[in-house]
C-alpha cells in the first residue's frame, strides 16, 4: 500500500485524526441536513425554490432509492426557514428569505390510508401536535371533535404529551374538516409569515393514499398557505399518489425527479468527505474514479464505500487511498453485511448457485442509458462466463422465490427493479 511521500518522511499525517471525525465524513446512514455537505444538485435546488415560492404550489419529490431525496427535502426545510446557505453556494437567486413553519414527517409502512396520516400530523410530536397545543383556538378545534381529547390535556395536568389515544376518538370521516380548521388557526397566530411547509417523506409507503389530490385541492382553497411537500420512491406524481385525477395542476410546475447524481456531482462528495478530515487522508485519483464509477449515479454508493475505505486508511495509518484498496473494501463491505439489506437481497437472489450469481452479474453489466437490459447482450456475456442456460435463470430472477430483481419490460428486454440494487450487484465482488 502507498503512502505519501511526506507520511513515509515525517510519519502519517492521519493518526492525529480523531477516529468520531473519520467515521462521520461519509454518511451512508443519514441524509445530508448541513447545505455544506451537499453536492451538486442545482437544478432540484432550483425547481424546488420555485414552488416554495409559488403561492398555492404544492412540491413533489420522486426519484429512485437512495438517490438523495430526503437530503433534498432536508434542504427545501432549510430553505423554507430562510436559509439561504445552500442557494448562494450554488449561485441561485437568493433575494427572498422565506419564513415557513417547518414540519417534517416520514410515514411508514403501517399507515393504511391519508386520514390516518393526517391523523399522525395532528398528533405527533414531531407533527403538529405542539402547535394544536399551544394555540388556542386549535385546540378548541380538537376539543369540540373530540371529547376525550380536552381530559386527556387535563390528566396530564397540563403538560405536553402525545394524545394519540386521546385523540384517536377523531372519525376518519371528520378528519379532513379538523385538519383543515386547525391548519387555518394556526396560520391566522402568524408563527411564520408564509404560512405552514409540511413534508411528508416516504409517502409511498402509505398502503392507500386514495383521495389524497382531492384533499389537497380543497385545502389549497380553504388554506392556501399551508403547502404540502410529499417525497418518495416513484417515477412520477400519479405513481406517488396512486391517482390519474388533476394532480399535475396540484403540483403544477413543482414535481421534482431527482434524476441519478452526475459524476461530477459525486466526486464532489469524495472532496466534501476529504475536507471533513482536513485532507489528510485522500482518495488518488483512480480510487476517485472508481468509487464514481461503481455508484452508478446512487449518492449512496459513495457513501458506504468511501465510509468503509477510509476507516480501513485511518486504522492502517495509510494517507492516500488508491484502486485496488476499494476493490479489498467492496469485499469487506460483503462480508461484514454492511448493508444487510442489499446484501440479504443479493442472497436471495443468488442462493446456492454460481450460474444464477453469473447471469444477475451479466444483467447489471449490460444495462443501457435507460436502464433496460436486452437479452441479446446479456446472455452472450453470461455465455463468456461459461453460462448456456441465461434464460432459465432470468426466469428465477423475475420470481419472487428469489426475490422478484428482475422485471421483464416486453419481449426481449428486463430491468432492475431497483436501481439502487443494480449499482450493489456491480460492485460486489462474487460469491462464488
Ligand atoms: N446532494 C448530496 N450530496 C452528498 N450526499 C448526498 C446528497 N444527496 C444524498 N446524499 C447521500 O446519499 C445517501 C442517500 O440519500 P437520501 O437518504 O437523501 O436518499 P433517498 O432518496 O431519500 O433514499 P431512500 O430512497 O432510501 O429514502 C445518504 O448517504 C446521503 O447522505
Ligand atoms: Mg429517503
Amino acid at each position: 500500500m502507498r503512502t505519501s511521500v511526506e507520511s513515509s518522511m515525517f510519519g502519517t499525517k492521519n493518526k492525529y485524526l480523531q477516529r468520531k471525525t473519520v467515521e462521520n465524513a461519509f454518511q451512508p446512514a443519514k441524509e445530508v441536513s448541513d447545505p455544506e455537505r451537499f453536492a451538486g444538485r442545482r437544478g432540484v435546488v432550483e425547481s424546488s425554490y420555485y414552488g416554495l415560492i409559488d403561492e398555492g404550489s404544492n412540491i413533489a419529490i420522486v426519484g429512485n432509492r437512495g438517490v438523495g431525496k430526503t437530503s433534498l427535502a432536508r434542504q427545501i426545510l432549510a430553505i423554507s426557514e430562510g436559509d439561504n446557505s445552500l442557494l448562494n453556494q450554488l449561485g441561485l437567486p437568493s433575494d427572498e428569505v422565506m419564513d415557513f413553519l417547518p414540519i417534517y414527517f416520514s410515514a411508514s409502512r403501517s399507515i393504511s390510508s391519508f386520514q390516518e396520516l393526517l391523523h399522525k400530523i395532528l398528533t405527533a410530536r414531531e407533527g403538529l401536535w405542539d402547535w394544536v397545543y399551544d394555540v388556542p383556538k386549535a385546540k378548541e378545534v380538537m376539543e369540540s371533535y373530540t371529547p376525550k381529547f380536552s381530559a386527556g390535556v387535563a390528566s396530564l395536568g397540563g403538560e405536553k404529551k402525545e394524545v394519540e389515544q386521546t385523540a384517536s376518538a377523531i372519525d376518519d370521516h371528520d378528519v379532513e374538516t379538523v385538519f383543515t380548521n386547525i391548519v387555518q388557526e394556526i396560520v391566522k397566530e402568524r408563527i411564520a409569515r408564509d404560512g405552514i411547509l409540511i413534508v411528508i417523506d416516504e409517502f409511498d409507503q402509505i398502503q392507500n393514499p386514495e383521495g389524497f389530490a382531492s384533499f389537497l385541492k380543497s385545502l389549497s382553497t380553504n388554506a392556501p398557505k399551508v403547502k404540502f411537500v410529499i417525497v418518495g420512491v416513484a417515477q412520477d406524481i400519479q405513481n406517488l399518489i396512486r391517482e390519474h385525477q388533476s394532480s399535475d395542476r396540484l403540483f403544477a410546475g413543482s414535481i421534482v425527479k431527482v434524476p441519478p447524481m452526475e459524476k461530477e456531482e459525486l466526486r464532489q462528495i469524495v472532496r466534501i468527505a476529504e475536507r471533513h478530515v482536513s485532507n489528510k487522508i485522500e482518495f488518488d485519483e483512480e480510487a476517485t474514479e472508481k468509487l464514481v464509477s461503481l455508484a452508478q449515479g446512487h449518492p449512496y454508493m459513495v457513501h458506504l464505500i468511501g465510509k468503509f475505505a477510509l476507516r480501513e486508511a485511518f486504522m492502517k495509518e495509510v494517507d492516500v487511498i488508491g484502486e485496488e484498496d476499494i476493490q479489498a473494501t467492496l469485499r469487506r463491505i460483503a462480508e461484514s453485511e454492511a448493508d444487510p439489506i442489499l446484501e440479504g437481497r443479493y442472497k436471495t437472489a443468488v442462493a446456492s448457485s454460481r450460474h444464477r450469481e453469473l447471469v444477475l452479474k451479466a444483467m447489471a453489466e449490460m444495462q443501457s442509458e435507460e436502464d433496460e437490459v436486452f437479452t441479446g447482450t446479456a446472455y452472450k456475456l453470461a455465455l463468456d462466463w461459461g453460462v448456456d442456460n441465461a434464460s432459465q435463470f432470468v426466469g428465477h430472477l423475475t420470481s419472487q422465490d428469489y426475490g422478484g430483481e428482475l422485471i421483464k419490460v416486453r419481449d426481449r428486454y428486463y430491468r432492475f427493479r431497483d436501481s439502487l440494487f443494480a449499482a450493489y450487484v456491480k460492485a460486489r465482488p462474487n460469491l462464488y
